[in-house]
């Protein structure tokens, strides 16, 4: 499913977001980029060990929740990986959605720095994190697209789901 926004496209897709032919794949990372399981597990897989050698190197002290810093992409089929660290759900009081929101944002705004034209990104947070995919997909869509109307870059954004559940959620919220 694809949506033009101010000249944009913002598409939905179900898929694997390590296998993205994209100039920048967003990591659902954590804030010590110490690597894991689900999407982080799949990036550091396929792209081999460079590319936790440059963030330890260049990022020791990790990154904030609701943040984003930007390395380099290894083996994978993209220039840069944007690793993004979405928030623990805690039952939606603890600030959950201006950090998830804060976490899409950054990372948006790190691939337009480095003049990416295309941008995979997964369901942060709806994972080992716990978030709800009905209110995750509402928060992740807004955020994308409120970038993409002031903005008007990158010219692609790929939501990459995992399964089809994902998938009907982001579509409904898209
Ligand atoms: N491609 C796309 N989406 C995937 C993939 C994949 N290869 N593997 C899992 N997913 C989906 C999950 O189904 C979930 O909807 O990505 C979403 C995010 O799940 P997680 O990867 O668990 O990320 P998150 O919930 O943000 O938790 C981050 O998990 O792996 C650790 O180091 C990571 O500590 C961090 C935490």
């Amino acid at each position: 499913m694809k949506v033009a926004i101010n000249g944009c496209t913002l598409e939905i897709t179900e898929g694997d977001i390590a296998a993205q032919e994209v100039d920048a794949i967003v990591n659902a990372a954590n804030r010590f980029l110490a690597g894991g399981g689900g999407v982080d597990g799949a990036i550091h897989r396929a792209g081999g060990p460079a590319i936790m050698e440059d963030t330890a190197r260049r990022y020791p002290e990790g990154c904030p929740t609701g943040s984003a810093v930007i390395g380099v992409a290894g083996l994978l089929a993209a220039k840069h990986v944007i690793h993004a660290v979405g928030p623990v759900w805690r039952g939606g009081n603890e600030n959950e959605a201006e950090l998830l929101a804060g976490a899409y944002r950054r990372a948006l705004e790190l691939a337009a720095q480095h003049a990416c034209r295309s941008v995979a990104m997964p369901a942060l947070s709806t994972g080992a994190y716990g978030y709800p995919i009905d209110l995750a997909s509402r928060v992740a869509v807004r955020a994308v697209g409120d970038f993409l109307v002031e903005s008007g870059t990158p010219e692609l954004v790929r939501f990459v789901l995992w399964g089809r559940a994902a998938y009907d959620a982001f579509a409904a919220a898209t």
